[in-house]
């Protein structure tokens, strides 16, 4: 038997325990007011309906009907159907109790032609799509290029690779502006271009071109919405970057510098340039005559063309250095020039739990870290988080019920919040917004239907309908707390 003291203390303890639960549990109120959460999907993953009302072929459709090029030999020709079921999935953000949601414009949807003929079938279904979340009362955050490239561009002058590219790019983000920016306020030039150009361009010195010719797009549109609507539309324009978090491996000098160089040729590869107008010193001194120059006049509009950094975040790995003495010259290629190498191992043990996406390891810290890293670098810009998430894989085994039941994916939310909670609160990172991705299941790229990304289950095999995961209530409990 305790004494009456002992278990007065002991209830005591009890007390303090409880109440610590509590005072860990996060939800929309432990965010500064006025801070914005959404979730996120992209045309190309979502539309379909790649044939109706004038939409002109995308280099995406090109890929996704080559042969071999697609894991589960899939294609986006329907994909999860939102052209048509939008109104239905706009409820759903609703339910949840969200303020915003980030989707993009499809550029073939606009300018069937890449540049030339406007399409005003495409025009009047983002009209519908603006009007509809508005009138819901879900703020819109637009991307203007998620990756699907009118196929035209490819062939006239092979896309990103020629400069013809960045006047089509400014009349295309100039026609948006002038159609939609009376409504929308909220504009991303670019999703992740570290990753599609690494993609599209296999090892060539065409990947640093195609980098300078998106940075030049995106300042002509900056200067472009600066000059013509700012005023008036009283918006603002951001790029989403992909920010992994890298860990140097071990704590030499060397290792030390080459996670460096990794954050300076992911990242800083495109940020440098929009915030000090000039590519990182790292990728300046080993890529050399190879690496395309800035005009001081570039250089110029460049520096400062963001009013927001969308940062992408979903993971962390290891980085060290590349011992071979050759750095990339003979390749070409951007990942040998930055003599780093970067891996999710460490003496065979995995840096976190994996999720379904073989790059993707589950590092809720790393999140905090890559934020102070942009802090600090970067003189604390504004932030918005406009992905992340994690990825289950499309079992065709399991039952709807089960497949329901995604405890991974809300202990992910849960700890990643956390995580930047403590980047705003603790070390004043200035972010103002969270994008979960994504809203529902979709169309995940070369991977097809295998990977499930979404808040909401989408049933392949019956009509694409849509079904609440755990993680979907579990946002709505964050978002709407009793
Ligand atoms: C599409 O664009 C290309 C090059 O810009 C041009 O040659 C062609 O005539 C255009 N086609 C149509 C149907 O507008
Ligand atoms: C690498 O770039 C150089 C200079 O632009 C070029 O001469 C060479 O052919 C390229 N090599 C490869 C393998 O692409
Ligand atoms: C590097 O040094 C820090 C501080 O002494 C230590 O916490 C960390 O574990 C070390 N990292 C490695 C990989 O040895
Ligand atoms: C290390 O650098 C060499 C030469 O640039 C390159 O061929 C190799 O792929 C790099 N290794 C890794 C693991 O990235």
């Amino acid at each position: 038997m305790l004494s009456r003291q002992k278990r007065v203390v002991l209830l005591a303890l009890g007390i303090i325990l409880f109440h610590g639960c509590f005072a860990d549990e996060i939800n929309k109120k432990s965010f500064p007011n006025g801070f914005v959460f959404g979730t996120g999907s992209s045309a190309y993953q979502y539309e379909g309906a790649v044939k109706e009302d004038g939409r002109g072929p995308a280099i995406w459709d090109k890929i996704a009907h080559t042969s071999g090029q697609i894991s589960d030999f899939s294609n986006a020709d329907v994909a999860v159907d939102q052209y048509h079921m939008y109104e239905d999935d706009i409820k759903l953000m609703k339910d949840m109790g969200m303020d915003a949601y980030r989707f993009s414009i499809s550029w073939p949807r606009i300018f069937p032609n890449g540049s030339g003929r406007i399409n005003q079938a495409g025009i009047d279904h983002y009209n519908a799509l603006i009007n509809s979340l508005l009138d819901h009362n879900i703020e819109p955050y637009v991307t203007l290029y998620h990756w699907d490239l009118p196929q035209a561009l490819e062939d006239t002058y092979n896309g990103w690779l020629d400069a013809r590219i960045i006047n089509d790019f400014a009349k295309y983000a100039k026609t948006c502006f002038e159609n939609f920016g009376d409504r929308v306020k909220n504009w991303i030039t670019f999703n992740e271009p570290h990753i599609f150009i690494i993609n599209d361009h296999e090892v060539s010195v065409g990947r640093y071109i195609a980098g300078h010719n998106v940075l030049l797009s995106h300042m002509a549109a900056f200067k472009l919405y600066k000059r013509k609507y700012k005023a008036k539309q009283n918006g603002r324009i951001g790029i989403s970057l992909d920010v992994p978090w890298y860990v140097s491996s071990t704590n030499k000098t060397k290792d030390i510098e080459a996670t460096q160089r990794a954050m300076d040729f992911q990242l800083g590869w495109f940020l440098d340039p929009i915030m000090f107008g000039d590519y990182p010193a790292s990728m300046r001194t080993r890529v050399r005559d190879r690496l395309p120059k800035f005009s001081k006049h570039q250089s110029a509009h460049l520096k400062g063309s963001v009013n927001f950094v969308g940062v992408n975040h979903y993971t962390t790995w290891y980085a060290l250095d590349n011992s071979s003495s050759i750095i990339g010259t003979f390749f070409n290629d951007s990942i040998a020039d930055s003599g780093s190498i970067t891996l999710p191992f460490k003496d065979g043990k995995a840096i976190g739990d994996r999720a379904n996406s073989v790059w993707l390891y589950v590092v809720p810290g790393g999140f905090r870290s890559s934020l102070n890293y942009i802090k600090n670098r970067y003189g604390n810009p504004l932030v918005i988080i406009t992905e992340n998430g994690m990825d289950d894989p499309n079992n065709p085994f399991i039952s709807l019920k089960d497949a329901l039941k995604d405890a991974k994916r809300v202990k992910y939310h849960n700890d990643y919040l956390t995580s930047l909670l403590a980047a705003i609160k603790e070390d004043g990172c200035n972010v103002k917004g969270y994008f979960a991705w994504s809203l529902l299941d979709n169309w995940e790229w070369t991977s097809g239907f295998t990977s499930r990304f979404g808040l909401y289950f989408v049933d392949y095999n019956d009509k694409l309908k849509r079904y609440a995961k755990d993680s979907a209530i579990w946002f709505k409990n964050f978002l709407t707390p009793r």
